[in-house]
């Protein structure tokens, strides 16, 4: 068999982790194409780049020629899209690489897509539903509405990806996934940011009163689900993928400390990101029932598992965080913090 798939953003942390996914459990070839923005490091696959089934090159997904020439180079398959700007505080500060990546770069590929017959997943993100309160679960049928800049830039690709099912029959699904957590996730975002700070001893920001909930999933029980979506999804079908773990953000950096032999005194409640969502909490019952997919790993395992990959791993943080982490942090803060 050799089917290639194109995977883009596959340098960032969750394509990263799918196309090792994809090389140990099938025989498919990839492509990964990815900007290498800030966020993407192509040590994030070094561990296979002698695998002759994976081929890298850095590009655009806005690139519609580039992007056409290598899909017929290689004969893809299809595409799963993981390409865009993902940090939802850098969208506060700057929208318009999000238009630009999350909404031209869908667009780009939905156009390939098409003109070549390609079959399309689209990694979209729970956020395109906007905030719960105490009580219920996003499902499907939710309304999108989107509050950051970050997620409208997501909704705004989802409907791309709807009209070019509904206009042209393009072969597209759409995931909506709530946070990961894993190994080779960028340290902007909560959890390897507060593992990372912890190891240096430096603060911990908590945004608000650290009481806003996040449904957590484990990066490999995400990957499981997208490669069920992009062999059984349907035409035209959203599925959300969740692995039903809520938690406070503070009592995860509680855990944090406590797993690192750390101190609570580490902790600093900063000022709230404007327009943060209260509460995501995912309902996955469709991916369950229709595609027989099931989350494996226990937040509790995951933690852990994750919080022993930085500690062995400091020197890839070291070298993804570069200048452009403390020009970040100075710019979110107006100051070191
Ligand atoms: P990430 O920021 O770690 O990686 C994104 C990758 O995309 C990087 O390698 C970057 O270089 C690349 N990229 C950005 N713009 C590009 C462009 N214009 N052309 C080509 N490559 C480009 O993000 P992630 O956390 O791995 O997220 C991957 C996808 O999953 C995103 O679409 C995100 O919206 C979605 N998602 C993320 C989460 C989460 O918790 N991280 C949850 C649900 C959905
Ligand atoms: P984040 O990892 O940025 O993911 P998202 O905003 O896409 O859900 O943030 C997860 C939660 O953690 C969110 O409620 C914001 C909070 N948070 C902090 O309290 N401090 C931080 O430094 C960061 C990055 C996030």
């Amino acid at each position: 068999m050799n089917i290639t798939i194109l995977i883009t953003g596959g340098a960032g942390f969750i394509g990263s982790n799918f196309v090792r996914y994809m090389l140990l459990h099938t025989e498919y070839s990839i492509v990964v194409v990815d900007a290498l923005t800030y966020a993407g490091n192509p040590e994030n696959l070094a561990d296979f780049i002698a695998d002759k089934r994976l081929s890298f090159i850095q590009e655009r997904i806005e690139h519609t020629e580039k992007i056409r020439e290598i899909c017929n180079h290689y004969g893809v398959e299809g595409i799963i899209n993981f390409a865009a700007e993902t940090h939802v505080d850098r969208s506060i500060m700057d929208p318009s690489p999000f238009v630009t990546s999350n909404v031209m770069g869908t667009v780009s590929l939905l156009n390939i897509a098409r003109e070549l017959g390609l079959r399309y997943v689209q990694i979209s993100t729970d956020e395109v539903y906007g905030s719960l309160g105490d009580d219920g679960y996003f499902t499907e049928h939710t309304p999108l509405q989107p509050s950051s800049p970050y997620s409208a830039s997501k909704a705004s690709a989802d409907m791309f990806v709807q009209s070019f099912v509904h206009t042209f029959g393009v072969n597209a699904s759409i995931t909506r996934c709530s946070n990961n957590y894993g190994p080779y996730q960028f340290p902007e975002k909560l959890i390897p940011l507060m593992i990372v700070r912890a190891l240096e001893n430096t603060t911990l920001p908590v945004y608000g009163d650290g009481k806003n909930v996040r449904d957590w999933i484990h990066v490999d029980d995400h990957n499981s689900a997208v490669w069920a979506v992009y062999c059984q999804g349907k035409k035209g079908e959203v599925y959300n993928i969740g692995a039903s773990s809520e938690q406070h953000n503070i009592d995860i950096v509680k855990k944090i400390l406590s797993s690192l032999g750390k101190s609570e005194h580490l902790i600093t409640y900063v000022k709230d990101r404007p327009g943060h969502d209260r509460r995501y909490a995912i309902d996955s019952t469709k991916i369950m029932t229709e595609l027989g997919w099931r989350p494996q790993i226990s937040f509790a395992d995951g933690l852990e598992s994750t919080i022993e990959w930085y500690c062995t791993h400091q020197q890839w943080c070291n070298n993804i965080r570069n200048g452009d982490y403390q020009r970040y942090y100075q710019q979110l803060y107006g100051k070191n913090i």
